[in-house]
């Protein structure tokens, strides 16, 4: 049977006391909503439709690279009506699953033990017990324990809302049924609203069997309406990365302060990262790698070996097995240290690659550079790249030794096994193997004085 998924996302979000939709606001990587087409798409449907209301020219624009049937919902008169906006595009033949736009922590695994129990009977909600109920529906059963409807909390009466299974909102039934229904739903209820909940009624008057698939994680089916459950949400999607990792064979030494807000697409085992750790876009980690504290990595590629130490910043960079960065270096887009390459604090290198064994140990500038293998740039080595319109490149032979303090005006190359003497600046190519310095010589003034205040001896 084929699958068409309704993702419900018209709500106002009114309680985020925002600008921007509630939809669109991040949990990890990932606004809510597309947490949600990433499961659907998991789950390959024919097809996903997404109504969309309040903000949703933003929604749109933001989610333009969704591939979904993006249907409006022009005044919000409820869940039931908003399904009914994508009456048109359901398929009858089909098992269509309802999800909600800002539910964003569901997992396959329990959407798919909610579609296995759908697709024999007509009808499967997905349920939750919770010690405290309020807000929800109610999942009203009867004496054999048949689910028989779903009561609003605001329509419910006092011994109803005793009931601690709770609606999740989330259910699967087959089109024809869920068409049929849908055209039979009224609005004389508390809150004059459609209630999609009432298919549930509608088919026990019909003597169809409703199937409820019990969730055992709250945390799956938690919505957001307001920041505080924004972040709270945020948490729990960061202990079930840190809970991965760790069952990949990564050492945390802190699980509750990592934070993935991209992917980190391939991991080696023996990896311990340190506290606060913070990971961007996509992220390839070699086996036993350390990382120490306090470092943020964006789409980097990290060999075997490596150890990155506290405080450094890495973005768009590749690097080899067993090289060190840090601490507190900045490493720049374009950047590849090749094995065994040291990178010190208050370096930043942009562009630029780092032969095999090379080192920039303290306070220096390389971009848009080629070093060598085994090249050593002392202590504020400057690559000058910049004229203030063009970028220069700057190439350093292998072997070369670049003494500190050198600014390298580019396009200049330093030859193999080139001597660089401290404090040059560098404006012409220097020659292989030789000494080369451009410094002032120095002198001493005999017989001067420090000047003095009038009055001292
Ligand atoms: C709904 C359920 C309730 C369930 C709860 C779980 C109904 C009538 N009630 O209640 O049984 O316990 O969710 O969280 O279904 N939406 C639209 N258009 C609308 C109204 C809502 O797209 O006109 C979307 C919202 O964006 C949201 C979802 O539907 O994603 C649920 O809407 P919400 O207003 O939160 O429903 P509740 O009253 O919480
Ligand atoms: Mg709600």
């Amino acid at each position: 049977m084929s699958l068409d998924v309704v993702i419900l996302a018209a709500g106002q979000g009114t309680r985020m006391r925002s600008d921007i939709p509630k939809v669109l606001h991040p949990v990890g990587p990932y606004p809510l909503i597309e947490h949600v087409y990433r499961l659907a798409t998991r789950l390959d449907p024919a097809q996903i439709s997404v109504v969309y209301g309040h903000g949703g020219h933003q929604v749109l624009a933001a989610m333009a690279h969704l591939d979904v049937f993006w249907v409006e919902q022009k005044e919000r008169l409820g869940t039931g009506h908003a399904v009914q906006q994508a009456a048109a595009r359901i398929n009858p033949e089909a098992l269509v699953l309802i999800l909600y736009g800002d539910v964003p922590l569901l997992t396959q695994e329990t959407v798919g033990r909610l579609l296995a129990v759908a697709a024999k009977g007509p009808l499967a909600v997905l349920t939750v017990c919770l010690d405290n109920p309020e807000g929800y529906g109610r999942i009203v059963r009867s004496a054999t324990g048949q689910v028989v409807r779903i009561v609003e909390e605001r329509d419910a009466t006092a011994e109803e809302r005793a009931i601690q299974e709770v609606n999740t909102g989330i259910l699967a039934v087959r089109g024809a049924s869920l068409l049929n229904w849908l055209g039979r739903l009224e609005n004389h209820n508390a809150q004059g609203e459609y209630y999609l909940t009432d298919i549930i009624g509608l088919a026990t008057t019909d003597g169809v069997p409703v199937e409820a698939v019990v969730t055992l994680n709250p945390d799956e089916v938690l919505g957001v309406n307001d920041r505080c459950q924004l972040a709270v949400l945020e948490r729990s999607y960061q202990a079930r990365e840190a809970d991965r990792l760790m069952r990949a064979g990564v050492s945390l030494r802190d699980p509750s302060r990592l934070d993935v807000r991209g992917e980190i697409r391939a991991v080696g085992t023996d990896v311990e990262i340190d506290v606060n750790v913070l990971f961007e876009g996509i992220i390839e980690i070699g086996q036993r790698v350390r990382i120490g504290p306090n470092v943020i990595l964006r789409d980097t590629q990290i060999g075997d070996d490596v150890l990155i130490l506290a405080g450094s910043v890495i973005e768009g960079a590749r690097i080899g097995s067993g090289a060190r960065i840090g601490p507190l270096a900045r490493l720049r887009p374009g950047t590849v240290i090749e094995s065994g390459g040291h990178v010190g604090n208050f370096v930043e290198i942009k562009n630029s690659t780092l032969g095999e064994g090379s080192k920039v140990n303290h306070l220096s500038y390389v971009g848009d550079a080629r070093v060598g293998a085994r090249a050593n740039l002392g202590a504020g080595t400057i690559t000058c790249n910049y004229d203030g319109v063009n970028k220069h490149r700057t190439d350093i032979g292998e072997g070369a030794f670049i003494g500190s303090c050198s600014q390298l005006v580019a396009p200049v190359t330093i030859g193999e096994e080139a001597t660089i003497g401290a404090g040059s600046t560098i404006t012409r190519d220097a020659p292989a193997g030789k000494l080369t310095l451009s410094r002032s010589r120095q002198v001493t003034i005999e017989g001067w004085r420090r000047p003095t205040r009038s009055g001292e001896a």
